[in-house]
C-alpha cells in the first residue's frame, strides 16, 4: 500500500470483526514501530502483546475498577461528571476487549543534556520543568512508534486505536501483570499508552482536520 493511502485509511478503529491477527503479523507492526527515529538513537519503547483471552480481559477488568473507584471521588464533587467518566471509560478505553490483541506501551524518562547543571547554575524551575516534562524528547520519539505501528497494522489490512486513557489504572495494571503472568516492564519503563489492534468494523467516524492553513504558516 502507498504510504499515502495507509495515512489517509488510518482511523480509530474502536468495533473489530471476528478474526486473529497472526504473530507474524503482529511481529511485523512491532519491527515496524522499532524504526521510527528517537532522540539520541534512545528507542525508549518497549511493547508488551497479549493476545490471551483471559489477560486481556483482566486488564479490562482492572481498568474497570479504578475507573468505578476515580468515578466515585469526582461524584463527591461532582456526580455528573463522575457518571460522564464511566462512560467515557466504557466507549473509549475498555472496548479494547473485543479486538484480538491488546499492546501495552512502555517508556522511560529522559533527562535533557546539562538538565542537572543547568539546575546546579540555578536555572529557573519553570525552564528545567518545560524541558524535562513539555519538549521531552522521549514521549516525541514514543509517538513516532506509535505512529508507526499504526501505520504498518493499516499497511497490513487491520485498524487499531492509541489509548492514553488507561494510564489512570497503569499500577493496577502492572500489579495485574505481575500477577497473572509474572510479567513486569524492564527497569526505569513505566505504562504510557495501549494500542487495540484487529480487523476493522466497516463504517466507523473519525473527526474532522483542520485545513494546511491553519495548522501552518510559510514565510
Ligand atoms: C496520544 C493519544 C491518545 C489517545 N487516547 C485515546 C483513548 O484513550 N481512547 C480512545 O478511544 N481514543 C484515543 N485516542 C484517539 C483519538 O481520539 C483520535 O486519534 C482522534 O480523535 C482523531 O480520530 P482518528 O484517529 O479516527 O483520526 C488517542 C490518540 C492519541 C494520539
Amino acid at each position: 500500500m502507498e504510504l499515502i493511502t495507509a495515512m489517509e485509511k488510518r482511523q480509530s478503529i474502536r468495533r473489530y470483526k471476528e478474526g486473529n491477527i497472526p504473530i507474524e503479523d503482529l511481529r511485523e507492526i512491532i519491527r515496524a514501530a522499532s524504526l521510527a527515529p528517537s532522540g539520541k538513537n534512545t528507542q525508549n519503547w518497549r511493547f508488551l502483546v497479549i493476545t490471551d483471552e483471559r489477560i486481556k480481559l483482566g486488564v479490562a477488568d482492572t481498568i474497570e475498577s479504578k475507573a468505578q473507584r476515580i468515578s466515585s471521588s469526582i461524584s463527591q464533587v461532582d456526580s455528573k461528571k463522575g457518571e460522564k467518566f464511566i462512560k467515557f471509560c466504557k466507549n473509549f478505553t475498555t472496548f479494547f476487549k473485543n479486538a484480538p490483541a491488546l499492546v501495552i506501551v512502555y517508556t522511560k524518562e529522559y533527562t535533557p543534556e546539562g538538565y542537572h547543571e543547568l539546575g546546579a547554575m540555578g536555572e529557573s524551575m519553570d525552564f528545567l520543568h518545560h524541558l524535562k516534562y513539555c519538549t521531552n524528547p522521549a514521549c516525541q520519539g514514543l509517538g513516532a512508534a506509535i505512529e508507526h505501528a499504526l501505520l504498518r497494522a493499516v499497511d497490513l489490512g487491520y485498524g487499531g486505536t492509541w489509548l492514553t486513557s488507561p494510564n489512570y489504572a497503569a499500577n493496577e495494571v502492572n500489579e495485574f501483570l505481575k500477577n497473572e503472568t509474572g510479567f513486569a516492564p524492564e527497569v526505569e519503563f513505566f505504562m504510557a499508552a495501549m494500542l487495540s489492534l484487529g480487523i476493522p468494523e466497516d463504517n466507523q467516524k473519525s473527526p474532522g482536520r483542520l485545513s494546511v492553513d491553519e495548522v501552518a504558516t510559510f514565510i
